[in-house]
């Protein structure tokens, strides 16, 4: 039997429009929430992620604005900015694009990140609150996630998870999510990553499987159990020479095969991929309702 598709991109619109209501009703009380971005040099993919942030700003009514400096900015100049930012009044959110040219200087950067206005939750103090269940920006990607399963009605009380991956992203913070005491939560958390000696054996034993590992067909049909939900977050580029832009995007799952085992399964792209930047858009329209004291 062929499994639900979980259509991201349709759950991302539902959200989208109650957003676009909030920030309605939010404009007037005279709040408009505002989202600062940060892009250090011209990465393709960095380029066309921060143009689909401000169009999605745009269309839900949010404030957005735009910094870009070249490749070869200084740590002081990248700094200057979320500074300003910081001390910007009109900004509820700071999204500064990952990766910077110099990677060396990410931590420093997020953490000079106010964290009142730190919407991607990459700030270790929005780590902490995460970890232990105080209320705190939830990192984009893995906020989709739990809104998908939520929405979909994807129980994951008792359930047995396999998150394989473990970024400090997607899935370190999944696997914390999941095993909180809370709704979406009360999961059996297994994590997986590259030095995982058995994985088919536990991802055999997955209610739902998570692959967030950024390698195309990690996930493939005999991994999975039937019946098992498949989330798949990995966003593969692969050459594609009929393909106007020459590539395609692939996920980490071996969709076609998996598909035909599983109950239910998110493609790529339109499963996860349009919940990341709705739940932006969202942390963002939030941390305007808590720095504005509006209700
Ligand atoms: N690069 C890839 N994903 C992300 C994200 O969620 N936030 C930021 N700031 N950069 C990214």
């Amino acid at each position: 039997m062929a499994a639900k598709i979980l259509d991201g991109k349709a759950i991302a619109q539902d959200i989208r429009a109650e957003l676009k209501a909030r920030v309605t009703e939010l404009k007037k009380q005279g709040v408009v929430p505002g989202l600062g971005v940060l892009l250090v040099g011209d990465d393709p993919a960095s380029r066309s992620y921060v143009t689909a942030k401000e169009k999605a700003c745009e269309e839900t009514g949010l404030y957005s604005r735009e910094i870009k400096l070249p490749a070869t900015a200084s740590y002081k100049e990248i700094l200057d900015v979320v500074k300003a930012f910081n001390a910007d009044n009109q900004i509820d959110g700071i999204l500064v694009q990952l990766p910077l040219p110099d990677s060396s200087m990410e931590q420093s950067v997020i953490e000079a990140i106010n964290p009142d206005k730190d919407v991607d939750g990459f700030h270790p103090v929005n780590v902490g609150r995460m970890m232990l269940g105080l209320p705190a920006f939830l990192p984009c990607t893995p906020h989709g996630v739990l809104q998908i399963l939520k929405r979909s009605g994807i129980k994951t009380d008792g359930a047995h998870v396999v998150v394989i991956g473990r970024s400090n992203i997607v899935g370190r913070p999944l696997v914390n999510l999941l095993s909180q005491k809370s709704d979406p939560g009360n999961a059996t958390v297994t994590m997986c990553h590259t030095r995982t000696k058995n994985m088919a054996e536990l991802t055999r034993q997955a209610d739902i499987i998570v692959a967030a590992v950024g390698r195309p067909n990690t996930v493939t049909a005999d991994m999975v159990k039937p019946g098992a939900v498949v989330i798949d977050v990995g966003v593969n580029r692969v050459t594609d020479a009929t393909a106007k832009a020459g590539f395609r995007l692939k996920g980490d799952v071996d969709f076609e095969a998996v598909a035909q085992k599983a109950s239910a399964i998110t493609p790529v792209p339109g499963g996860v991929g349009p919940m990341t930047i709705t739940m932006l858009l969202a942390n963002t329209v939030e941390s305007a309702v808590r720095r504005h004291g509006v209700k």
